[in-house]
């Protein structure tokens, strides 16, 4: 079992409620678990979304009709895999990762999990990449370093059309997301994410806590209803 991000004394209380959801909703296979394997055997922090989660982006992949996906924070490709699986014929993820060694790790990943074709893999930080992509993306996923998460809004914003689902992860942290006083820098770009998800008048918002196996977090979810 991973370790949670954010101990706490039901922890595992939480993550044997995930294992038997995920067991019965979203159960892993062969190229899931040898990449979960990978990111281990290579030393990944262990930040990719938990099972269930994986399956809530590939049914939002599905419930949006979304072609068009862009996540912002590849990892090793866990969370990459689920909501390549859940595009249509035609569609396509463009995933940034701006660690070399970890692109290596997720883009064996995508192959074993047969969706390289499907998966359009840019190594560079995200500052950097996003400014050459075209948009309109039809979902947004952001989960890269959170410092920087105000700078990927604007930039989801900007390759967004009306209509784009945008959804932040880790926007909980563990509870310390309620501490305005925070010198965590990770806090802090969430705090300064979750005031533009409530003032800016072109996106509707809404954010939920999780626990699980990863301990105590969330997610945002934004529409785009205006530009
Ligand atoms: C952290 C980042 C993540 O993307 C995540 O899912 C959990 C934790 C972190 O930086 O602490
Ligand atoms: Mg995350």
């Amino acid at each position: 079992m991973r370790a949670p991000d954010y101990p706490s004394p039901d922890a595992p209380k939480w993550a044997a409620v995930d294992a038997y959801f995920a067991d019965l909703l979203a159960p892993g296979d062969d190229a899931l678990n040898s990449a979960l394997a990978a990111n281990e055997k290579a030393g990944l922090p262990t930040h990719d979304v938990s099972a269930v989660q994986g399956k809530f982006l590939a049914l939002l992949v599905q419930m949006t009709g979304a072609s068009k996906v862009l996540e912002i924070g590849t990892l090793g490709g866990f969370s990459t895999i689920w909501m390549a699986r859940a595009l249509p014929e035609n569609g396509m993820i463009t995933t940034i990762e701006r660690c070399p060694d970890h692109a290596r790790v997720a883009q064996e990943n995508l192959l074993v999990a047969g969706v390289s074709e499907k998966v359009d893999l840019r190594i560079g930080a995200a500052v950097e990449v996003l400014p050459s992509l075209a948009g309109p993306f039809d979902l947004v996923f952001i989960d890269a370093d959170k410092p920087n998460n105000p700078v990927y809004l604007e930039w989801a914003i900007k390759l967004a059309r009306v209509g784009t689902v945008i959804v932040g992860d880790n926007v909980v942290r563990g509870g310390g997301v309620v501490s305005p006083e925070s010198t965590d820098q990770n806090v802090v770009g969430v705090r300064q994410f979750l005031d533009m998800l409530s003032t800016d008048h072109r996106l509707d918002s809404t954010a939920l806590q999780t626990v699980g196996a990863k301990g105590w977090d969330g997610f945002s979810i934004s529409i785009v209803k205006a530009l």
